[in-house]
């Protein structure tokens, strides 16, 4: 029977670490870290990934400030706020959450803001960053991925680790972190030929082509490393809604481990935002 990874048991276990470096710094005199949080619009999904990002600062006892503007925000206007965030002493993270609306460049935006405020990781300085292996700040799922990996498997070196899935978000910056700890390591996507053959190889699969139930049982070598990105809604038999992944989590038991979805890399996500807020405000503070 393959492990399951609890995502959410290890995300706590994150949370803990980050509430304990919130209350060091308090204790050595610090403010406590901020977090401006950027949202242009109305999007129904964004809102929920908002409100979940607010309240889980509250947990861990770091200040966020909300800011809502409307649909029609001119860019101007988006990178003005962001401008005056950059310059407050009281902020130390800054996200703007996608996707904007279509009268905004969303790359020009993501640019404004301070490298050093990038919680998100997607400025192209922290790009640069992790694609040389000098530090900076790590988007946050790719981020959750590896923790993910890390503690199933702690020693990637020799490794072949498949990544399916070339975003900006996930893909690319999960295979550079991969190469960081010396595995062997195959982009690949929806168009790859031979995708099946690819993976039967692989000692570890990030799966994140968002594409529901892509890899098969067949496909994945016995005693493999599964970590699954994708959450695609289902509409079952019996007209229940479920969520599945890019994985077919029934199929591949003869795994060493598999993330759930949701329950896997979800959780780690929101978690990871929380470390690096604090890792930009310690970082600030020097
Ligand atoms: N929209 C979906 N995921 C993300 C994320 O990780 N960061 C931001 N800023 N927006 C998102």
């Amino acid at each position: 029977m393959a492990q399951i990874i609890d995502g959410r048991a290890i995300a706590r276990q994150l949370d803990e670490r980050t509430t304990a470096e919130v209350d060091a710094m308090l204790a050595a005199g610090h403010p406590a870290p901020g977090l401006a949080v950027v949202l242009v619009g109305e999007d129904g999904a964004s809102q929920v990934y908002v409100r979940r990002k607010i309240k889980a600062c509250e947990k861990v006892g770091i200040r966020s400030m909300e800011h809502r503007l409307p649909a029609g925000t001119p860019q101007a206007d988006l990178c003005a706020l962001i401008k005056r965030l950059n310059n407050d002493d009281s902020v130390h993270g800054i996200l703007v959450q996608v996707p904007l609306p279509e009268q905004i460049d969303t790359r020009a935006v993501l640019r404004s803001i301070s490298p050093d405020k990038d919680v998100d990781g997607f400025h192209p300085v922290n790009v640069g960053r992790l694609t040389t292996g000098v530090g900076g700040i790590v988007p946050c799922t790719p981020l959750g991925i590896m923790l993910l990996i890390e503690s199933v498997l702690p020693d990637l070196k020799g490794k072949d680790a498949v990544v399916i899935g070339k975003s900006n978000i996930v893909g690319k910056p999960v295979a550079n972190l991969l190469l960081d700890e010396e595995a062997t390591v195959t982009v690949a996507h929806i168009y790859t030929e031979n995708l099946s053959d690819i993976c039967r190889k692989a000692d570890v699969i990030v799966a994140a082509a968002g594409a529901p139930e892509l890899v098969r049982g067949w496909w994945v070598k016995p005693g493999a490393v599964l970590i699954d990105v994708g959450i695609t809604r289902k509409l079952g038999e019996d007209g229940k809604e479920t969520l599945v992944g890019d994985i077919a989590f029934n199929e591949v038991q003869h795994a060493a481990a598999v993330t759930p979805v949701p329950g896997g890399v979800g959780p780690m996500t929101i978690a990871c935002l929380l470390s690096n807020t604090v890792k930009a405000a310690r970082n600030l503070l020097e």
